[in-house]
């Protein structure tokens, strides 16, 4: 008996957290439930839209524990308010398996593209490799035939190992400068060498640092790898090769030393748009706004795209994806993380429609939005 009540109290939870997803549209913050009415878990996640349905991926986190247990979750919908689990779509390696994807491992902000060449899907996500903290600084890739997965894991690496970035002056590269010269950071002398090349020059060889990442297909079908490198003092972007699994090693600098993370980008009007975060670990801080007339640059610097309370938050939140939406002019939707590194599985979905104001997208805080 007390089996059954138990029993027909979940369903009923269920059953009303689902359907009040439902009556509610998109509610910034609250619990997102799927169709099993468990909140959804797909954090830094990136959205791929495919014959009518959105295809969310994002890390699956534990209640404990940030670090990759499980492996990256796939969930659809094709009205961006009921979410159906599709499961783990490329699930981490077991233990003591020394696969640098191995349970443990920290994987976060999973993208996927299509490949309409090789009809493949690529999945794209920031690696560090396990019991190594922040230090690896890689970027994976994972392919699949299937949209919802599995993905199976090709490689992870640092990028363009070799190559100088295209708009790195000339008279950098042979600098003698060295990181180890600086026994304090942050100090002008220190700053000049940064903006001039300074782990760039270290990383030559082994390849550039990549954390915090996106990845954009352009209208031509060349797509872009977009990274915190150079210790998260710089973003770089990088061309990948046409299957979209490597890099081509042409790439480009962009605000040296100014200390960006979670890079998202969208274009309109032939403008791409991209917005950012500071560093400051798990905490929200104040969202940047930049934008350019082609992937290249010039990229420049505008202010805060929020607006409001909390606009210097960005909503408590920290940017992580944006995509358009299926068969609307203009309308973009811009995803964000509310974090919760105590309760890594309860972090919140901040998602918010972008405005557009004196040709400059704008975000305000919405308690609850339709895409319609
Ligand atoms: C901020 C990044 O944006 C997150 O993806 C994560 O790496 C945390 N830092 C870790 O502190």
């Amino acid at each position: 008996m007390k089996e059954i009540i138990i029993t027909c109290c979940l369903a009923l939870t269920s059953l009303c957290c689902y359907s009040q997803t439902q009556t509610g549209g998109i509610r910034p913050g609250e619990i997102w439930p799927d169709d099993k009415g468990i909140h959804v878990n797909a954090h830094g996640g990136g959205m791929l839209y495919a014959d009518g349905t959105y295809y969310w991926f994002g890390e699956f986190k534990s209640d404990t524990t940030s670090v990759a247990l499980d492996g990256v979750t796939c969930y659809s919908s094709r009205d961006l308010v009921h979410w159906k689990n599709e499961g783990i779509a490329m699930p981490v390696m077991p233990v003591g398996s020394y696969s640098d994807i191995e349970s443990g491992c920290i994987l976060e902000r999973p993208k996927v593209v299509y490949n309409k060449k090789t009809n493949k899907y690529v999945m794209w996500f920031h690696l560090e490799l396990k019991g190594k903290g922040y230090a690896a600084a890689r970027v994976g890739v994972a392919v699949s035939d299937k949209v919802t997965g599995p993905y199976r894991f090709v490689h992870s690496y640092r990028p363009c190992a070799g190559f100088w970035p295209e708009n790195m002056p000339e008279e950098y590269r042979s600098l003698q400068v060295k990181a180890d010269d600086f026994k304090e950071w942050w100090t002008p002398e220190w700053r000049k060498a940064v903006e001039e090349g300074l782990f760039v020059r270290r990383d030559m060889e082994g390849g550039q640092m990549s954390r915090d990442m996106t990845i954009y297909v352009d209208d031509d079908g060349k797509a872009y790898h977009i990274y915190s490198s150079e210790e998260n003092l710089t973003l770089q972007i990088a061309e990948l090769t046409d299957d979209y699994q490597s890099h081509t090693g042409r790439y480009i600098r962009i605000f040296p030393g100014g200390h960006n993370e979670a890079p998202a980008i969208f274009k309109k009007d032939g403008t791409y748009f991209m917005i950012t975060s500071g560093c400051t670990g798990w905490a929200p801080n104040e969202a940047r706004m930049f934008s350019a007339p082609s992937i290249w640059g010039p990229w420049k610097q505008h202010p805060n795209p929020c607006q409001g309370e909390d606009a210097e938050l960005t909503f408590h939140s920290q940017s992580t994806f944006i995509f358009p939406i299926a068969g609307k002019k203009d309308a973009f939707v811009f995803m964000a993380d509310r974090w919760t590194p105590k309760h890594p599985s309860d972090a919140r979905y901040i998602w918010l429609p972008i405005l557009f104001e004196n040709g400059l997208p704008v975000l305000r805080w919405m308690d609850t939005w339709t895409p319609e």
